[in-house]
């Protein structure tokens, strides 16, 4: 079996499209990392475009490689099925298959915060923990992936539980929601407080990782966040779902010695019911 040692990822986010060519020994871009605003609105035809104008940029660089593209959505068995901060349109659109149409190449296809997560795992902060582990990302929304001993559950949507008065705690402690309302790191951070405590009473986790672009400001918020779990940044900052989705690709490909968690998203992904979010 050949190793496939490249991969290209491609992580669709509410404010920007970024991706990248991956080296997968080491768990890092080898290419320039290729950024775009996602379109206003989020509509499919408009993503679908950005997306496509960075793969060209990108296979310039390897036109062999296999290609991830992970996006913020519930992604089950190709299907994106909510969409909290993108169009509606995308609910049940068959996802994978029209961007494999647009890009005339076949992608592997999965949500951007299991990317996250799996890219944190294979790679970064919660590499050869043996435990549970919850990543969290804090950017427009709060995305979540859960990963026991280096296996990931998919679509977890831990950003939408409801705490308190606050249904929807993403609308109300999100990072996009940090920087609309202006909020200094010490009231964000006793917003954040109440949601990883939840967490952790929910999953008794033995490792939080904190994850998003707002991560490389760990040092002014996490100290805030005063809870008996670790609670980490990602070290892998704000590449991790370009490697997260690269790093599956290529186990998609079945070219890895282990078998990656693509598998499991994949055979979980065909037997679920729709959400809306
Ligand atoms: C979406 C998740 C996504 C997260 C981060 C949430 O609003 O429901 O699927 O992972 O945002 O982008």
């Amino acid at each position: 079996m050949t190793l496939v040692t490249q991969a290209i990822g491609i992580d669709i986010g509410g404010t920007g499209i970024k991706g990248g060519l991956v080296d997968l020994e080491r768990g890092e871009l080898i290419s320039d990392r290729v950024k775009r605003p996602t379109p206003e609105g989020g509509e499919p035809d408009a993503i679908m475009k950005v997306v496509t104008s960075i793969l060209a940029d990108l296979q310039e660089a390897a036109d062999t490689a296999p290609i991830g593209v992970c996006f913020p959505a519930v992604v089950r068995d190709g299907h994106t099925m909510s969409a909290a901060n993108v169009s509606k349109k995308w609910i049940g659109l068959a996802a994978e298959r029209l961007f494999e149409q647009s890009l005339g190449h076949d992608i592997t296809f999965v949500n951007d915060a299991d990317a996250a997560g799996y890219a944190e795992s294979e790679f970064g902060a919660a590499k050869d923990v043996d435990g549970l582990v919850i990543m969290t990302t804090l950017g427009t929304g709060i995305g979540s992936a859960i990963i026991y001993r280096n296996l990931l559950v998919p679509n977890a949507e831990l950003g939408h539980i409801d705490i308190g008065e606050h249904a929807d705690y993403e609308k109300y402690a999100s990072n996009a929601v940090r920087e609309a309302k202006d909020l200094s790191w010490k009231h964000w951070a006793a917003r954040l407080k109440p949601y990883y405590e939840t967490l952790e009473r929910l999953f008794s986790p033995d490792l939080i990782i904190v994850g998003g672009g707002v991560s490389k400001h760990a040092d002014e918020f996490l100290p805030l966040i005063d809870i008996a779990t670790p609670l980490v940044p990602a070290v892998l900052r704000n590449n991790a779902g370009i490697l997260g989705a690269a790093a599956l690709a290529a186990h998609g490909a079945g070219a890895r010695p282990t078998k990656g968690a693509e598998h499991l998203v994949r055979e979980t992904n065909e037997r679920a019911p729709s959400v809306s979010l």
